[in-house]
């Protein structure tokens, strides 16, 4: 992916407006001037120039120059997630969640509600070239059954990569599974019976609550907050209050909002789960994708006995067509190992070997730096245009790492409503009531992905979801 020179400038200026360092109503460097500046010609320059105008940062007076707009509406609040008391539910949504998916993926729709990443990065012409050597030169068929935890090359990678997020587990502790989803229901088969209640932070990706449906257990939605995640207080609540048997939680760049726990409040979940002596499934799914330098430590970096099941997967960070995860199961090793056996004796060894292959590249760390920086700036424009197109009063999550932006609109606009309408104009979003047991809780939010090039159609999407939000506000 190569971006123009003029893009590239655009993107530096918008970020140096955002920042302050050049403030409301205060004039841009001269065309001419800023191209001597920066070693561009005076046409790379007026493009980025034009560019910065679309986006709704800038504006020109003639005869005078290029001026900084007003950003007086140009940050917008975080989302105010309910405070309600949490009490265990049925999930019922699965309908509308199997609606969402079949649109996301119809190419006749501009989606931007699937949370898949970007097409658009070098590293999956790389995948395509490993698997053809793999092909070529290693034996993966004839081979009989694999190893009961998966690719030991693959376990070894993993191994080595976990010492970023804190942790250190060899790879025979280390299980290799169909995707997160995949690795997530062998911890629920493990830890849970039917008629048990799972703690989940609200809102919360549907997957999760629908798997927590089909295996007859309950969900409690634990209050979040939109910066820091699940909030500690009211979990120990839940905890006197309720016999809850495991905690899910997405504590590095929760779905659909975005936010990351605290390493303070990572510690002391730690401290709450060895309190009421039960299991923490960690969906760490986004974890690696985090827009600063260090990357977050997991809430199983500060667990010294085992009790955290860390759970992720290649989906959000390669490709979800590899269909590779994994648990690192702590003391349950032995169960899951198990559960794994029964769900299926047979997982297919060629993607566990490319993506060993991958990880052990230098291009999977420049990969990780192209995209984290690439959502962040993609994040910004999304900000930008919500400001420019949305009803006054919306409210967006602002996420630190991943690509999905919770968006509230003001009390009174169906969200749901919003979902069909904007259908029927070729575009899809996610509904925010597919993120709570509870449809009621979220009628006014949507979850929006921003992992993908912010061409004009997908810029036009936004002002078309604008303007029929600004209809649907009373
Ligand atoms: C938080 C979270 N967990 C799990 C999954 C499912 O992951 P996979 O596709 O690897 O099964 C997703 C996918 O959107 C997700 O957002």
């Amino acid at each position: 992916m190569s971006t123009p020179i003029y893009k590239k400038l655009s993107e530096q200026l918008a970020d140096q407006i955002r920042q302050g360092i050049y403030k409301t109503s205060e004039k841009l460097p001269s065309v001419r001037n800023l191209a001597k500046q920066q070693g561009v010609s005076v046409s790379t320059v007026l493009m980025s120039y034009n560019t910065l105008e679309d986006w709704g940062l800038i504006e020109v007076k003639p005869k005078s120059g290029y001026y900084v707009k007003a950003l007086a509406n140009k940050t917008l609040a975080p989302p105010n997630i309910q405070q309600s008391t949490p009490s265990p539910n049925d999930v019922t949504t699965s309908q509308l969640v199997m609606a969402v998916m079949r649109d996301s993926s119809d190419p006749r729709y501009i989606s931007l509600g699937a949370a898949i990443p970007a097409n658009d990065f070098p590293i999956l012409h790389q995948i395509k070239k490993v698997f053809a050597q793999i092909v070529r030169s290693e034996k993966f068929l004839g081979i009989g059954y694999d190893s009961t935890k998966g690719c030991e090359s693959l376990r070894r990678q993993l191994a080595r990569r976990a010492v970023d997020s804190g942790i250190l587990v060899s790879p025979e502790n280390i299980v290799i599974t169909a995707g997160c989803q995949g690795a997530i229901g062998l911890c629920l088969r493990t830890l849970c019976q039917p008629g048990d209640i799972v703690a989940v932070e609200t809102p919360s990706y549907y997957g999760l609550l629908q798997l927590i449906e089909s295996l007859g257990l309950k969900a409690i939605e634990i209050p979040s907050d939109s910066v820091t995640g699940m909030s500690i207080e009211a979990l120990k609540l839940a905890l006197e209050q309720w016999p809850i048997k495991a905690i899910l939680s997405v504590p590095s760049f929760s779905n659909p909002v975005g936010a990351l726990m605290p390493d303070k409040n990572k510690q002391q979940l730690v401290e709450l789960i060895y309190e009421y002596n039960i299991p923490l499934i960690e969906d760490d799914i986004y974890g690696d994708l985090g827009y600063s330098e260090q990357r977050p430590k997991a809430v199983k970096a500060f667990d010294t006995k085992g009790q955290v099941l860390l759970c992720s997967s290649v989906s959000k960070v390669l490709e979800p067509q590899l269909g590779l995860g994994w648990v690192m199961p702590g003391k349950y090793l032995e169960q899951i190992e198990y559960e794994r056996f029964l769900s299926s004796s047979s997982h297919f060894r060629l993607p566990q070997l490319a993506v060993a292959e991958i990880l052990s590249r230098g291009s999977y760390d420049r990969h990780l730096r192209l995209a984290r920086e690439t959502y962040r700036q993609r994040r910004d424009r999304l900000s930008d245009l919500i400001c420019q197109y949305f009803p006054e009063n919306t409210r967006l999550s602002n996420p630190q790492g991943g690509f999905v932006s919770w968006l509230q609109l003001p009390d009174q606009t169906n969200a749901t409503q919003l979902y069909l309408q904007a259908k029927k104009q070729g575009v899809i979003i996610a509904p925010g009531e597919i993120f709570s047991s509870n449809p009621k809780k979220y009628r006014h939010s949507i979850r929006l992905s921003y992992a993908s090039e912010w061409t004009k159609d997908r810029e036009n999407a936004i002002r078309v979801l604008g303007k029929l939000a600004r209809e649907l506000t009373p």
